[in-house]
């Protein structure tokens, strides 16, 4: 069971979720974030968690139309919102997932994973974790941001399962890297 269980949380949960993250947009400007992770035109990312969207459309637009962002998300309407915000935008790089764990990705296709206040509420991280590393091409990197947890917490979380390296930190973004096995 997830903290986070659609089951649990409800439609008006989310969509209450999606108003105030408005709010925080609009006084923290998301290409701020993005902008500090190291992203690259063609690039194809998996963002776990992607909630409406506010990250989705700044990683879309800077990886360009040669890349692909998969939005992965528990909740069905996380995706709803997300193509809206794609149509909007007239972005056509983004395709949306609705999954708890497993994302329909070929092994070794994505270049990186962004995960942005998601990792505190991933009760089964290990399986996560796994699957991340399943979808990462060799020496692919994870990036994590969670405001719910220090730097302590952050860490023993994503190298317990001995499949990450800690590459280092961009203000509150920690950058990890695939090992090899
Ligand atoms: C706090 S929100 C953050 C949303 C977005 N990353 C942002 O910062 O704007 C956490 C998101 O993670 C999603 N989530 C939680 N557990 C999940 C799971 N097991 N699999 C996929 N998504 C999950 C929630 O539905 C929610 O949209």
């Amino acid at each position: 069971m997830n903290n986070y269980d659609s089951e649990h949380k409800s439609n008006i949960d989310f969509k209450i979720m999606a108003f105030f993250f408005k709010i925080r947009d609009f006084f923290k400007d998301p290409m701020k974030k993005i902008e500090k992770v190291d992203l690259q035109k063609g690039d194809y990312i998996l963002e776990y968690g992607c909630g409406p969207g506010s990250y989705t459309i700044p990683i879309a637009e800077k990886i360009g139309p040669t890349g692909k962002v998969f939005a992965a998300d528990i909740h069905p309407l996380a995706s709803e919102k997300v193509k809206k915000r794609a149509d909007k935008n007239d972005l056509s790089n983004i395709d949306t997932i609705t999954t708890d764990c497993k994302v329909d990705l070929e092994k070794s296709s994505i270049d990186k994973v962004v995960l942005i206040d998601v990792l505190h509420g991933l009760e089964n991280y290990e399986s996560h974790l796994k699957e991340f590393y399943r979808v990462l091409k060799k020496d692919g990197r994870l990036w994590v941001d969670d405001h719910h947890f220090d730097e302590q917490q952050i860490k023993s979380r994503i190298l317990s399962t001995d499949l990450f390296r800690y590459v280092g930190k961009v203000d509150s973004l920690y950058e990890f890297q695939k090992v090899s096995l």
